[in-house]
């Protein structure tokens, strides 16, 4: 298999993990929603979620001074506001308003879900040390929704610089993992 040398830069656009998640954070009585998919699986039960939010991002203070959040997870006719939710910033645009998207009550957070995505975390920040050197949030799932209705859900999956790979064909393999 010939092989060319990668620039380390383009790195991440092979592990970039997806789907594609909108987090949701709430601060002085507003909502906020931007487009993350830096994350990773940590723990089954209770969930632990990784999550990298940079300081530059107005939902990184949120995060940091309510320490919760929601994890709402879109298909993909929810591109144009996905990708609109990681392009503008929550202080200067109402993204819920401006995207059409509806926020509902928690049960378990002060942060709203977001309606149309077919599933919603709603989490707590479960340890914070890694987050002044790497912006990495350890989040613990409290209580998670799914839509009665979904089967087979067409995640978005982050490809960089605007590309987006949407969650296609199935194959089930003999594997031992959980
Ligand atoms: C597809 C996509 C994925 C993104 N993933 C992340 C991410 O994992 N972490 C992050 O800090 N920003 C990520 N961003 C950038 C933020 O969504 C963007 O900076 C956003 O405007 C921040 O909004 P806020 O200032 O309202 O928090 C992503 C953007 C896009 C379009």
């Amino acid at each position: 298999m010939p092989k060319r040398s990668l620039p380390l830069a383009e790195v991440y656009r092979l592990l970039e993990p997806g789907p594609v998640v909108l987090l949701a954070t709430a601060r002085r009585g507003r909502a906020n929603v931007m487009t993350m998919s830096w994350h990773t699986m940590m723990e089954f039960e209770p969930p632990l979620v990784g999550c990298v939010v940079s300081d530059r991002n107005h939902s990184y203070a949120s995060l940091r001074a309510t320490r919760e959040c929601t994890i709402n997870i879109p298909t993909a006719d929810l591109a144009r506001a996905v990708v609109g939710c990681g392009n503008v910033s929550g202080r200067s645009v109402d993204k819920f308003a401006k995207f059409g998207l509806t926020a509902v009550a928690s049960a378990r957070v002060a942060v709203p879900r977001v309606d149309e995505c077919y599933a919603n975390l709603e989490c707590r920040i479960a340890d914070s040390r890694m987050v002044a050197k790497y912006g990495l949030f350890v989040l613990e799932v409290l209580a998670a929704w799914i839509d009665r209705g979904a089967r087979r859900p067409r995640t978005l999956h982050h490809g960089g610089r605007g590309v987006f790979v949407v969650d296609g064909e199935v194959r089930r393999l003999p594997s031992r993992a959980k």
